[in-house]
């Protein structure tokens, strides 16, 4: 099956797929420097929570390339936790990309108390490494989990892209459509279209295309028909942060959806790495949501489809209650209900591999 390379390191830079230009242009980029990977991961050219932690990582490597062999231990310590700073503020809702940067500066503080730059360079740059590959390995669990708990499923809803482009390769969302394909089962995916950026339109109807999925588009307000039809047996998205009781930011609309989901029985489900639970969240209330610019809703893509100088409210995500979400789909198993107790047990234990319970 055909897997696209969201993100790589390669010859002491970053090659990344440009999101922004997809469905019409596959586009590799590289980036060479720390700013350049904040206007990437700003403007979306990398996006998707997990895809801008690794993103992040990489680019807290990048930030010290040049620091001199000669130089002090604690000054690369010092550089790069101003630049791992820099790099979280990017975006503030997904929680993976905060987490990626403290991972990164952890790994520096240990390094700087006994290595020479050269080997504090190369721990790093292991680190950043690492990241990606446990997330490689993490979207792989989920699909067998997700596989498994959609084994009577055979047509699934999704909002926005939680696909391979988000993440290391199998994606949260679309992992078990993934591995179920490499078992021989095939779901068709029904993709919102995603207002205002389209990621399920040009991301999700994409990739799924390109790996040979049944994909069928539509736009954000045909989920409702869609549902009432029948054609779905559940749905399922990602997450960019999820908070100790399971209350969980994703894509503006996701909300929406779980309400529906509710309104037509059907399961909802958020599929998801522990690397995306926040336990210092204790509810939704506390996770800070991006504001971006009303151009994305007035001039999309360059056309203008509403007057000059309208007002517009134009938040990138939105929180669904915990009490709208059947059940969350981790690289450790499936959690449900009751959130608070089952989240701390699943992954209380650490976000970086740790904790073993599996709930079912
Ligand atoms: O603004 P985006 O495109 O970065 O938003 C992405 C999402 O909301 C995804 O559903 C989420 O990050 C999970 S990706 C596995």
């Amino acid at each position: 099956m055909k897997r696209l390379k969201t993100i790589d390191w390669a010859d002491d830079g970053v090659v990344i797929i440009d999101q922004t230009r997809l469905p019409g242009e596959l586009l590799y980029r590289r980036i060479d420097d720390v700013e350049a990977m904040f206007h990437a991961i700003r403007e979306l050219r990398v996006r998707g929570a997990p895809a801008i932690g690794i993103a992040a990582a990489f680019g807290c490597c990048l930030s010290i390339a040049d620091f001199p062999e000669h130089g002090s231990a604690h000054d690369l310590l010092i550089l790069l936790e101003k630049n791992g700073d820099f790099l979280a503020d990017a975006r503030p809702t997904a929680v993976n990309l905060v987490w990626a940067v403290n991972r990164m500066k952890k790994r520096a503080r240990e390094l700087a108390r006994s290595s020479t730059i050269a080997a504090m360079k190369q721990g790093l740059h292991a680190e950043a490494v690492a990241i990606l590959e446990e997330d490689r390995r993490m979207g792989r669990s989920i699909g067998e989990h997700g596989a498994r708990l959609l084994s009577d499923v055979s047509s699934i809803l999704t909002h926005c892209n939680a696909g391979g482009l988000a993440t290391a390769e199998y994606g949260t969302a679309l992992a078990p459509v993934y591995v179920a394909a490499e078992q021989g089962k095939v779901f068709t995916v029904y993709a919102d279209e995603t207002r205002p950026l389209l990621q399920g339109a040009r991301i999700t109807a994409f990739e799924l295309q390109q790996a040979g999925i049944p994909v069928i588009l539509m736009c954000d307000n045909m989920a409702a028909t869609v549902m009432a039809q029948g054609k779905v047996q559940a749905a399922i998205v990602g997450a960019d942060r999820i908070a100790a009781n399971g209350d969980t930011a994703n894509k503006i609309g996701t909300y929406g959806v779980a309400l529906l989901a509710k309104a037509h029985r059907l399961p909802f489900y958020v599929a998801a790495p522990s690397s995306t639970f926040d336990l210092n969240c204790p509810t939704g209330k506390g996770i800070p949501i991006e504001e971006r610019e009303a151009e994305e809703i007035t001039c999309g893509f360059g056309k203008r489809t509403a007057p000059d100088n309208v007002a517009v409210f134009n938040p990138a995500f939105d929180v669904t209650p915990a009490e709208l979400i059947s059940a969350f789909v981790t690289e450790r198993g499936v959690v449900r209900p009751p959130f608070t107790e089952t989240i701390k047990k699943v992954v209380g234990g650490g976000r970086d591999g740790g904790g073993s319970l599996l709930i079912r």
